[in-house]
């Protein structure tokens, strides 16, 4: 496909940003809108084309905005719905799109519509969750584990029956089986397209639908004692039924019934084969669903080759790819692979075919905060505690400067700042040549500019040991990507590829650079080469 002909969210790249930990502007030590739309510039400057929006709107917050009691409204935390409308004009303004977090598998156990469903077995609303009997023997109707720990069923004293909830005992499921449902969730997502959205990020789609049954799940035979109890069973029943692509092909029509430039993002934490799907049949699912492979596989040479060629295999014909290095709910990529790798894993990310995908903080090197005990705040580590899985020390503040509360805010904020606040921070690295954040700023200058980046083919070159490489090209622009995920110094033929010139890397004394025959790394050195033509 020509780049001229791609959508901006192809061409693009999406920068996420957890509204808890971006901006404060009232001191209360929690990000809010204003905050946001007071550092849009430093999206602009960055270069980034569209900013997702982690939930702002209404809720108890016992998953931190993922617990919504108003789909249309914005919780007084984080502002005002003309707060939001500011926001999204500022944006658009500086050429920035919105891409907000649609939650449409769940609501909070406090949303009016479940409040009505409680009532009782015959209220209008019951059939708008998923309620069921005890077994036989008392117990819960199945075996389904929540991915937050426990039991799937809660008991509900008053009506004595329990409803399902595949997260939070307080995220009750909705039921998709149930039309109206449906419709309601497309009068959200209206309501926002009305007031100019660029597109949804659909949080936990694949787990629309459960099996009409509720069979059990079976074991997974994969399963190592210790591991997360999420993964005890193999979740054939309770998610990624066939009949969710319905309600996938129902929310494409929507989004793109206002212009074909507005996006769809599923969330589908899936074995690749089975993220496919989420893209239709001839176009008609997801623009993309994501892909998480880098946040989950080992950092490895091989390992990544590897799945990249499955993955751009496995890609039906025009589905568009992606990739992800961090979001608020896995660790941060520079605690999964180091300071040094990070710069690398910059390059991967910026130079793969398909929408990369930015996680606030990354751009700046960010790293896991540790969590003092007595502070957690994530109902997940909290539950399963000892367990490492708490998404707290990926979620800390935006570390802006290096004042007093790292320009993050006057007051307390809601999660420790990082240590290294002083050093690592936006202000201290904006104009530093060396920095990381440059190094994302120019490298996203570059994918802008050269269609071979942006827009152009994937073609995998032959590689060993720690070093990842492949080729970019559109016309007769070619480009090569060469990445060595180890310390070590490495080394890879240009026989299959010719040479070129270094244009940009990971360490700038190596740019400009000519290489022929054989192309040296040092250690972490990862480098785009433009090759003759
Ligand atoms: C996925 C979100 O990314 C996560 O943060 C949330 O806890 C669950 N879905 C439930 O909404």
């Amino acid at each position: 496909m020509a780049a001229s002909e791609l959508a901006w969210w192809q061409k693009g790249i999406v920068y996420q940003v957890y509204p808890r930990s971006f901006q404060d502007s009232d001191g209360d030590g929690v990000g809010d809108l204003p905050g946001i739309t007071a550092r849009l510039e430093h999206l602009r400057r960055l270069g980034v084309d569209a900013v997702w929006i982690s939930p702002f709107y209404p809720s108890p917050m016992a998953d931190f905005g993922y617990d919504v009691t108003d789909h249309r409204g914005v919780d007084p935390r984080f502002g005002t719905l003309a707060d939001f409308d500011a926001l999204l004009a500022r944006a658009h303004a500086l050429g920035l799109r919105v891409v907000l977090d649609l939650i449409p598998n769940h609501t909070s156990d406090r949303h009016p519509w479940f409040a009505e469903a409680r009532r009782s077995r015959s209220d209008p609303r019951r059939d708008w969750y998923i309620w069921r009997d005890p077994a036989p023997d008392g117990g819960p109707p199945n075996n389904w584990v929540s991915a937050f720990g426990g039991s799937v069923w809660q008991w509900e004293p008053a009506t004595e029956q329990l409803y399902l909830h595949t997260y939070l005992r307080e995220q009750p499921d909705l039921n998709w089986r149930n039309r109206a449902v449906e419709a309601a969730i497309h009068d959200v997502m209206r309501f926002w397209l009305d007031r100019g959205v660029d597109g949804f990020r659909v949080d936990a789609v694949q787990n629309l639908v459960k099996d009409e049954m509720l069979r059990d799940n079976p074991p997974n035979p994969a399963y190592v004692d210790g591991a997360d109890p999420y993964d005890r069973l193999l979740r054939v029943h309770s998610g990624d039924r066939p009949e969710v692509q319905d309600h996938v092909r129902g929310m494409r029509r929507l989004v793109k019934s206002y212009g074909g430039d507005r996006v769809l993002i599923g969330e589908i934490y899936n074995a690749v084969e089975r993220l496919m799907p989420y893209y239709g049949t001839a176009g008609d699912g997801c623009d993309f669903p994501y892909n998480f492979q880098l946040i989950r596989l080992p950092w490895d040479a091989r390992a990544i080759d590897a799945a990249v060629r499955r993955y751009e295999g496995l890609l039906p014909a025009g589905a568009w790819p992606n990739w992800v290095l961090g979001n608020h709910d896995r660790a941060r990529v520079a605690t999964r692979v180091g300071p040094a790798q990070a710069r690398v894993a910059a390059v991967l990310l910026l130079t793969l075919r398909g929408t990369p995908t930015i996680y606030y903080g990354d751009e700046i090197g960010m790293r896991d905060v540790p969590i003092p005990p007595g502070r957690e705040r994530d109902p997940w580590g909290i539950n399963l505690p000892g367990m490492g899985l708490g998404r707290d020390p990926e979620r800390t503040p935006m570390q802006w400067d290096a004042g007093p509360g790292a320009g993050f805010t006057t007051g307390e904020p809601w999660l420790p700042i990082a240590d290294d606040w002083r050093t690592v921070n936006v202000e201290a690295q904006r104009d530093d040549p060396a920095s990381i954040l440059t190094l994302h700023r120019r490298l996203i200058a570059l994918r802008r500019t050269e269609p071979a980046l942006h827009g152009g083919a994937w073609a995998p070159v032959e590689a060993e040991g720690g070093v990842l490489a492949y080729a970019r090209e559109s016309g007769d622009a070619r480009f090569l990507v060469a990445l060595n995920l180890s310390p070590d110094e490495a080394s890879l033929s240009l026989d299959s590829v010719g040479g070129g010139e270094v244009v940009m890397g990971t360490h700038a004394d190596g740019e400009g650079r000519a290489v022929q025959g054989r192309l040296e790394l040092r250690g972490d050195e990862a480098v785009v080469v433009r090759l003759r033509a």
